[in-house]
């Protein structure tokens, strides 16, 4: 075995210059993939847990330069899922097998604080053997406190990049870096699992950015981890850079898998749609969980984060069964479990 691989399975950790070596070259690939889906089996198996993607309101109030549904995007048709309609995509999710529904939306205060906690005691009380999970962007601690006691399990909330200079190149002047650490840290401390992550490739990233999000998730010990390569979208400033690169985010999933070999790590659309068979490598590398959308057809083209995003067309039960095919291909088997973390 490569003498580097070793030291990272063995000590979970890295010095920056060896941990640079690995992103960038791709001589290790193999083999690092390889070690990284033997820690996965050895703490997961062959399972795979399905969560249900609930994309409930396009409306945001934030400018992110990268992101395809930012405040200032004219051309995107807003809507909004009420609570009846997200109600009845649990309903046909919980059908299908799924123990665990994301809703995730753009920060849109037409939902207030209590609005969100009436939605999440009602699917806690339908289906009390399922988690909750929301991705809903940067609140105060009495709300994270607040939507955690009405029933929410999860929180994923993306760092996005632990580098302070590129955090304000690529987001707006009111949004902060530190205050996104905050809000991990207070959800940390309310007891929800939390998931944080980074795009692959966002313009001005670097090899330090990278080692930057490597040493913050060291620091926060999150219980899942998203990453996924950055991808343009033609509405937005950042429409003429390169998307990320596909293979370096591979070895990104297959590194963290062995830094954290308990973690919860998806391979994600954004992964999906820079290659046909982007998940199917994805778990192959590490990753352990996918993400079927729930959100009702009419609206998915809408939620549109990035150019050409896939999954856009199906219904949900064809979107979970063209999934369950994928992750048997690739040699792993999708559960009807809640999935939480095995720490
Ligand atoms: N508003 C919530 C938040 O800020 O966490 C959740 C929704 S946000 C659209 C979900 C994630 O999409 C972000 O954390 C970001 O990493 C990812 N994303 C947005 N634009 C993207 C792009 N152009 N390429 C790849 N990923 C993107
Ligand atoms: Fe708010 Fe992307 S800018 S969800």
């Amino acid at each position: 075995m490569n003498h580097l691989l070793e030291i990272l399975r063995n000590n979970r950790d890295l010095p920056d210059d060896d941990f640079k070596i690995i992103i960038e070259e791709e001589q290790y690939e193999e083999e690092l993939f390889s070690i990284a889906d033997s820690v996965r089996r050895q703490h997961y198996g062959v399972d795979v847990y399905i969560r249900g993607l609930i994309e409930f309101t396009n409306y945001c109030k934030n400018n992110c330069l990268y992101c395809g549904i930012r405040r200032d995007n004219q051309h995107v048709k807003r809507y909004r899922l009420d609570k009846n309609e997200i109600l009845a995509c649990c309903k046909q999710g919980y059908e299908l097998g799924f123990r665990t529904f994301v809703l995730q939306g753009g920060e849109d205060n037409y939902f207030t604080d209590e609005m969100i906690s009436e939605i999440i005691t009602e699917i806690k009380s339908l289906y009390s053997d399922c988690a909750v999970t929301l991705s809903i962007g940067e609140r105060t601690k009495e709300t994270y406190k607040a939507w955690f006691d009405a029933g929410a399990d999860r929180y994923l909330l993306r760092h996005e990049t632990a580098n302070e200079e590129h955090y304000k190149k690529i987001h707006p002047e009111c949004l902060r870096l530190k205050n996104r650490k905050k809000c991990l840290w207070d959800l940390k401390e309310i007891g929800y699992q939390v998931g944080s992550g980074f795009m692959v490739g966002s313009p001005f990233q670097t090899i330090d950015c990278l080692i930057e999000d490597i040493r913050f998730l060291q620091e926060l010990q999150p219980d899942m981890i998203g990453i996924g390569p950055f991808l343009s979208h033609k509405q937005t400033p950042f429409h003429s850079f390169p998307n990320g690169d596909f293979h370096k985010c591979l070895r990104l999933i297959a590194i963290l898998r062995l830094i954290f070999p308990y973690s919860l790590i998806p391979a994600t659309t954004a992964l999906g749609t820079i290659n046909t068979q982007g998940r199917e490598m994805g778990l192959k590398a590490g990753a352990n969980i996918v993400m079927p959308n729930l959100s009702p057809v009419k609206f998915r083209k809408q939620y549109e984060l990035y150019d050409n995003k896939i999954c856009t067309n199906e219904e949900a039960a064809e979107c979970k069964s063209c999934l369950e095919k994928r992750v048997q291909s690739a040699g792993y088997r999708i559960v009807t479990d809640v999935g939480h973390v095995r720490r």
